[in-house]
C-alpha cells in the first residue's frame, strides 16, 4: 500500500481532517499526521489526551471492498499493528495485549487506542478512517485523573524518549502488511492477543452494564457474555472491570 502522508501542527482531530480529504475524493492511504490535537477523541464519546510533541496522533484514510459486517475487522488490524510495531522496540510481547475492543495494554495500563469512523454509500463501505493514537513519550503530569490513573507511554513504562518518526515508519509498514491479508480475517490473531476472554467482565453497554464471562469473540467483533441470565452478545460497548 502507497502512503501519502500529511503532516499538521496542530488539528482538532485528525479524524475530522481525513474525513473532510475524504469528502473531496482522497484516495486510499493518506495519512494525517498531527503534533497536537485539540479535540481528539475516543470510542464511547471518550477524549483522547492529545499534548504538543509528544506522541502519534493519526487517521488512514481505507476505501476497502468490505462488508458493512466486517468494519470491525479494520478495528482489530489496526490494534494487531500497534503491536507489530511496538514490538519491534524489543519490548517483550508478554507485556503487551489487547482489551476488547479496542484498547492496547502495556502491563495492563492504556497505552494506544484505535478508532474506526465509517461512511457509507447506500449499503456499501466507502470510506473509513482508521485513526491510531500511540502514547509514545506521553507525560501525564497535565493529564485529566482519569486518564492518569489509566493511562501509559513507552516513555514512562520504560524510562526514556523513543523516537516518533521510527514509530509511525514501524507503524505504517506493519499496517500495510496486516491491511494486504485481507480478505482473509484478522480474528484469529486478534484473539491470541485479547487478554478478555475467559475471565469475568464488567460492561457498560449504552445505559446498561453487563456482568458475566467473556466468552468468544464473534467475526463480526461481537463479545459474547455468559451471564446468570444466559448468553449476551455485546455489539458495542467498554470493558470497564476485568
Ligand atoms: C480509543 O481508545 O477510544 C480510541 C482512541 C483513538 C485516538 C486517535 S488519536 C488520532 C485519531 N484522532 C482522534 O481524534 N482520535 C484518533
Amino acid at each position: 500500500m502507497q502512503f501519502d502522508v500529511r503532516r499538521f501542527p496542530v488539528v482538532t482531530s485528525t479524524m475530522d481532517v481525513a474525513r473532510d480529504l475524504a469528502e473531496q475524493g482522497a484516495p486510499e492511504g493518506l495519512v494525517v499526521v498531527a503534533d497536537e490535537q485539540t479535540a481528539g477523541r475516543g470510542r464511547v464519546g471518550r477524549a483522547w489526551y492529545s499534548p504538543p510533541g509528544q506522541s502519534l496522533y493519526l487517521s488512514l484514510l481505507l476505501r476497502p471492498a468490505l462488508h458493512p459486517r466486517r468494519i470491525s475487522w479494520l478495528t482489530m488490524i489496526g490494534a494487531l499493528t500497534i503491536l507489530d510495531c511496538i514490538s519491534q522496540f524489543s519490548i517483550p510481547n508478554s507485556q503487551l495485549s489487547i482489551k476488547w475492543f479496542n484498547d492496547v495494554l502495556l502491563n495492563g495500563r492504556k497505552l494506544a487506542g484505535v478508532l474506526v469512523e465509517a461512511s457509507f454509500v447506500a449499503d456499501r463501505l466507502d470510506y473509513a478512517i482508521l485513526g491510531i493514537g500511540l502514547n509514545v513519550n506521553t507525560r501525564f503530569a497535565d493529564a485529566p485523573e482519569e486518564v492518569r490513573r489509566r493511562a501509559t507511554s513507552l516513555r514512562e513504562a520504560f524510562g526514556r524518549e523513543f523516537d516518533r518518526d521510527v514509530a509511525l515508519d514501524r507503524l505504517l509498514a506493519a499496517f500495510g502488511a496486516r491491511y494486504g491479508r485481507l480478505p482473509a480475517s484478522p480474528l484469529a490473531d486478534y484473539i491470541g492477543h485479547l487478554e478478555t476472554l475467559g475471565r469475568p467482565v464488567r460492561l457498560c453497554a449504552g445505559d446498561e452494564i453487563i456482568e458475566g464471562t467473556a466468552v468468544r469473540v464473534e467475526e463480526d467483533g461481537a463479545l459474547v457474555v455468559m451471564t446468570a441470565a444466559g448468553e449476551r452478545v455485546v455489539t458495542f460497548g467498554e470493558v470497564v472491570s476485568g
